[in-house]
């Protein structure tokens, strides 16, 4: 019912023309297919990636964005800019900027009410650490970050949104967390969609899992039944091997 959806996560990879190299290798092979597929780029690559992908169907998107409109904002880029650009998509809240760029959960839904508002499809990133899953709090953390991001985005805006569920421990760390427990916790992040908005509006929510994804594993992650699609970052960096992915 959901459409599959596979998503390159390129963190602080690549200048454009590196990017411009990818764009071509990987369209030579990539065949579209009833699989959507993302890739999510430092700014100033954008412009690059946006211009070759342009009619092949594969959503670009920006890995942040501020959620003022314009003012003075030393270093920031606005939704308004984004959109210019033709990008179309944006990653919020992703571990490593709640972790290293000190993100609250309210920039995180400031980011989300700014990017619905400019029709740019946000990927809410939310995940807990090692610590709190060993202390039994996983499920409390995540629900808890869905609570806080979503509060007061009404009910249409949520039907089109997509959620990466990423445990900071299986990220970068070839640590996958197994497919039964990222089934079990994306089953956790649509129980508590449908306890704030109800089941029909959940069942709309497109729930990806990330966290060391790779071309071996990734048909067993997407085999499961809560998870939709899948958000990478080191196996997304090469055409080969994003397009195994892509194609899993
Ligand atoms: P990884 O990163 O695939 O390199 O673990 C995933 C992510 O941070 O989105």
């Amino acid at each position: 019912m959901r459409t599959p959806f596979v998503c390159g996560n390129w963190k602080m990879y690549k200048t454009a023309a590196e990017a411009r190299k990818f764009a071509k290798a990987f369209l030579a092979e990539y065949e579209a297919s009833d699989v959507r597929v993302g890739i999510f780029a430092p700014f100033t690559q954008l412009p690059t990636l946006v211009r070759a992908f342009r009619g092949t169907g594969v959503v670009i998107g920006a890995q942040n964005v501020f959620y003022e409109e314009e003012g003075a904002y030393t270093g920031e880029v606005s939704a308004r800019m984004l959109d210019e650009l033709g990008v179309k998509a944006c990653l919020v809240g992703h571990s490593e900027r709640r972790g290293i760029f000190h993100e609250t959960d309210e920039d995180v839904r400031k980011k989300l009410v700014t990017l619905f508002r400019h029709e740019i499809a946000p990927i809410l990133c939310v995940g807990e650490s090692l610590e709190q899953r060993e202390a039994g709090k996983a499920n409390e953390i995540v629900s808890g970050q869905i609570a806080a991001d979503l509060e007061g985005i009404p009910d249409e805006d949520v039907r089109k949104l997509t959620v990466a569920y990423e445990p900071i421990w299986a990220i970068g760390t070839g640590k996958t967390a197994s497919a039964a427990d990222a089934n079990e916790m994306c089953g956790v992040i649509r129980e508590k969609i449908a306890a704030l908005y109800g089941e029909e509006t959940a069942d709309c929510v497109t729930i990806q899992y990330g966290g060391s994804v790779k071309p071996a594993n990734v048909t067993e992650i997407m085999n499961q039944y809560e998870i939709d699609g899948v958000l990478v970052g080191g196996a997304s960096l090469k055409p080969d091997s994003f397009l195994s992915l892509v194609n899993f």
